[in-house]
């Protein structure tokens, strides 16, 4: 048995990978096209293990998805691939359009057609996991009840509004076609392996290297956020109990804003690797330009995935900031990798014209 993971090289992804391995000896495809986001090295402990077969490539290019489904038969595809930074899908929205709509259809064509060539119980068995995001439900006012899975569809930027079109492309097949669907939407992440253009890797990033941590607008704007590895294990619940064509949320219980991330990043700093001035990592926070279109605030109700499947996050905030924390000081050299010239120029790009 096997199944198909594409985008598991890049941060949900490969912790994904990693625990799915950790936990099963079932065969993991992983087909990854490797733009900035994807990194080989956070899979560099797979490396020589048969159940890990790496494939570079686009999920969008159907005749290698045709080919990789036919030869290895998989009973799951887990779609993580995205383009997934909002910031950079109002600097440049097209490749959002062309990775998480023209390439999610192109992934659900050859599943469709690999799908209808199985025979009846692998083709009942059969299961496209489609990774999502809160995003799509748009922004509470603060009172506002959390995002139920009825939730209407109201997305603000290129991103979320991308991959709202990739969510209703995987309802259609399933109402259209029968393909056998879940879709998960979930609010922010965070851990290892996340790249520092995020929020709080690049506070952290920033906070060691003696630079400003650039705190958009008020600061007041709320997220929900999850540890990584507890979305991981809701997919893999999902994928094992899910009902067909059901969405589920999935989400931390654990709404805050964007300034109390920052404070809580400085102060676990300050314990763990003081400023040689003795003074707080606080100390360079810098108030810059809002974002704009900038989405107020995001809250999931993850009641439906608790209730049905019993599945619940095992990280409070607390716990699993601490070991994000720790990870990236134990990690120096993973973060140095990454910050390549690309990645310094879309610092450039994208914080030069904010004004402090
Ligand atoms: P990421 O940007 O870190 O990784 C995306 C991965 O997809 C990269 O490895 C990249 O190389 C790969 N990829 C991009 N285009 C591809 C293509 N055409 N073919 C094959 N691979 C391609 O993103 P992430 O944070 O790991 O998010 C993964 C998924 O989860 C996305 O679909 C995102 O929308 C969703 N999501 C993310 C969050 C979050 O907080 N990060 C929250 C909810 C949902
Ligand atoms: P981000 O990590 O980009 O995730 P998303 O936009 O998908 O929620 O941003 C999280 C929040 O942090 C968001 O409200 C924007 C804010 N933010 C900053 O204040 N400064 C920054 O430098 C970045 C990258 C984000």
């Amino acid at each position: 048995m096997s199944v198909l993971v594409t985008g598991g090289a890049g941060f949900i992804g490969s912790n994904f990978v990693l625990d799915w391995l950790a936990a099963s000896d079932e065969l993991v495809i992983n087909l990854d096209k490797l733009t900035y986001a994807g990194n080989t090295e956070n899979l560099q402990s797979l490396q020589g293990d048969p159940r890990h077969v790496f494939v570079p490539g686009d999920f969008g290019d159907s005749a290698l998805v045709a080919n990789l489904l036919a030869k290895h038969q998989p009973r799951a595809v887990i779609n993580f691939a995205a383009e997934s930074h909002v910031d950079r899908s109002i600097h440049g929205p097209e490749d959002f359009i062309q990775t998480n709509i023209v390439g999610t259809f192109h992934l659900l064509e050859a599943v469709r057609a690999y799908w209808g060539g199985l025979q009846d119980s692998a083709r009942q068995d059969f299961r496209l996991l489609h990774v999502s995001t809160d995003e799509v439900y748009g922004s509470l006012a603060k009172d506002d009840p959390a995002f139920t899975e009825t939730h209407r569809y109201e997305p603000n930027s290129p991103y979320s509004a991308s991959k709202a079109a990739s969510d209703h492309l995987v309802r259609a097949y399933h109402h259209t076609y029968g393909l056998p669907v879940l879709t998960t939407n979930c609010s922010n992440n965070y851990g290892p392996y996340h790249f520092p253009e995020k929020l709080i890797p690049l506070m952290i990033v920033n906070a060691l290297a003696g630079k400003p941590l650039p705190v958009y607008g008020d600061g007041q704007q709320i997220r929900d956020w999850l540890y990584v590895k507890d979305h991981c294990s809701a997919i893999r619940r999902v994928l094992e109990a899910g009902r067909v064509g059901e969405v589920y949320n999935i989400g931390g219980w654990n709404e805050k804003p964007n300034l109390e991330i920052v404070h809580t990043v400085c102060a676990l700093l300050d314990e763990l690797r003081a400023r040689t001035d003795g003074k707080s990592y606080r100390e360079q926070i810098t108030y810059v330009t809002d974002r704009p279109g900038h989405d107020r605030r995001y809250a999931i109700d993850a009641s439906k995935i608790e209730r049905e499947l019993g599945w619940k996050p095992a990280e409070t905030f607390e716990t699993g900031i601490r070991k994000t924390v720790l990870w990236y000081l134990d990690n120096q050299s993973w973060v140095a990798n990454v910050q390549s010239g690309a990645y310094r120029e879309w610092v450039e790009k994208n914080y030069a014209g904010r004004a402090a």
